[in-house]
C-alpha cells in the first residue's frame, strides 16, 4: 500500500514538472524581467493576451493607462519620451536640441521666436515639403513652451486641452501644433483636406497624433487633430497601424 502511494505521488510531481516546462509561458517569461513572486498574475494575463510584455507591465504597473492616476517623472526608453498626466518633467528641463524653427510656414508673432527640436524641425521639413505638392497648406502654431509659459496658459485657460505644467509634451520640443490659418486649433480643423491628409501620412515621417478620437480615458485629454508628437518612423508605423496611443505602444511593446 505504502509503495503505491509513493508510486503515486513520483506520478504526480513529475506530470506536474511535465506541465510547467511544457507550457510555453515558462519558456517565454525566462528571457524577460520579472519578478519571480508574481509568475501567477502574468500568466494569467498572458494566457488572456499573448502578449508577454503587456502581462509583465499590467501586474508591474496597473494604472499606467489611466490619466491621472500616479505622479512620476518622465522617462526616455529606446530614445522614446513619455511625457503625460502621470510621467512629468521637471521645472527646469530644457532640451538641448532646441533650434529656431525656419523653412516651414508658421505663426509669426510680435518678439516670439518660435523654437523646435532639431530633428522634429527635420522630419516636419519633409512632410511640409510634401504637404505643399499636394496644394495643402499648413501652418505651425505651436512647438516648443517652456514650463513657465505652459503653466501661465493653464493657469489663464479654462479647458481641458491644457497640460498641467510639466505634463505637456511640448516642453519636450518634440510637440508640433499644424493647422490651417483659417481654422487654428479648432476642430473647424477636423474636416479640412490638410487635417486628412495629416491624419493619412504623418507616420511616414514619423510623427504620431498624439491625442485620438476616443481614446480619451488613456490620453487623458480630447482629441486634438492638430497636435502631433515626433517619435521617429519605425515606432511611429507601429502605433499608426495598431491604432495605439503612445501610452499602448510603452504598455504592449516596452518593459517598463
Ligand atoms: N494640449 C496639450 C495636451 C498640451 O497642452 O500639451
Ligand atoms: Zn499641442
Amino acid at each position: 500500500m505504502k509503495k503505491l502511494i509513493y508510486i503515486l505521488l513520483f506520478l504526480l510531481i513529475l506530470t506536474s514538472c511535465k506541465q510547467l516546462s511544457t507550457n510555453p509561458f515558462y519558456d517565454i517569461i525566462k528571457e524577460y524581467p520579472h519578478n519571480s513572486s508574481l509568475l501567477n498574475e502574468y500568466e494569467k494575463i498572458y494566457n488572456e493576451t499573448n502578449n508577454i510584455v503587456y502581462a509583465i507591465n499590467k501586474v508591474n504597473y496597473p494604472n499606467f493607462l489611466t490619466p491621472n492616476s500616479s505622479n512620476y517623472l518622465s522617462f526616455k526608453i529606446n530614445n522614446i519620451q513619455l511625457v503625460n498626466t502621470n510621467y512629468k518633467l521637471s521645472k527646469n528641463y530644457i532640451p538641448k536640441t532646441l533650434v529656431e524653427i525656419t523653412n516651414v510656414d508658421y505663426i509669426k508673432r510680435t518678439n516670439v521666436i518660435m523654437m523646435i527640436d532639431q530633428n522634429t524641425l527635420n522630419a516636419y521639413t519633409l512632410l511640409f515639403n510634401e504637404s505643399l505638392l499636394n496644394n495643402l497648406n499648413l501652418i505651425v502654431f505651436s512647438s516648443y513652451r517652456s514650463y513657465e509659459y505652459q503653466e501661465s496658459i493653464y493657469n489663464k485657460e479654462e479647458n481641458n486641452f491644457i497640460a498641467a505644467p510639466g505634463a505637456s509634451e511640448h516642453q519636450t520640443g518634440l510637440a508640433i501644433d499644424i493647422s490651417t490659418k483659417d481654422t487654428g486649433l479648432t476642430e473647424y480643423f477636423d474636416n479640412t483636406p490638410e487635417c486628412i491628409w495629416l491624419t493619412n501620412n504623418a507616420h511616414k515621417y514619423g510623427f504620431i497624433k498624439r491625442y485620438p478620437k476616443d481614446k480619451e480615458h488613456i490620453t487623458g485629454y480630447p482629441h486634438e487633430s492638430w497636435h502631433y508628437r515626433y517619435v521617429g518612423v519605425e515606432v511611429a508605423e507601429i502605433i499608426y497601424n495598431n491604432n495605439l496611443t503612445l501610452e499602448e505602444y510603452f504598455y504592449q511593446y516596452i518593459i517598463l
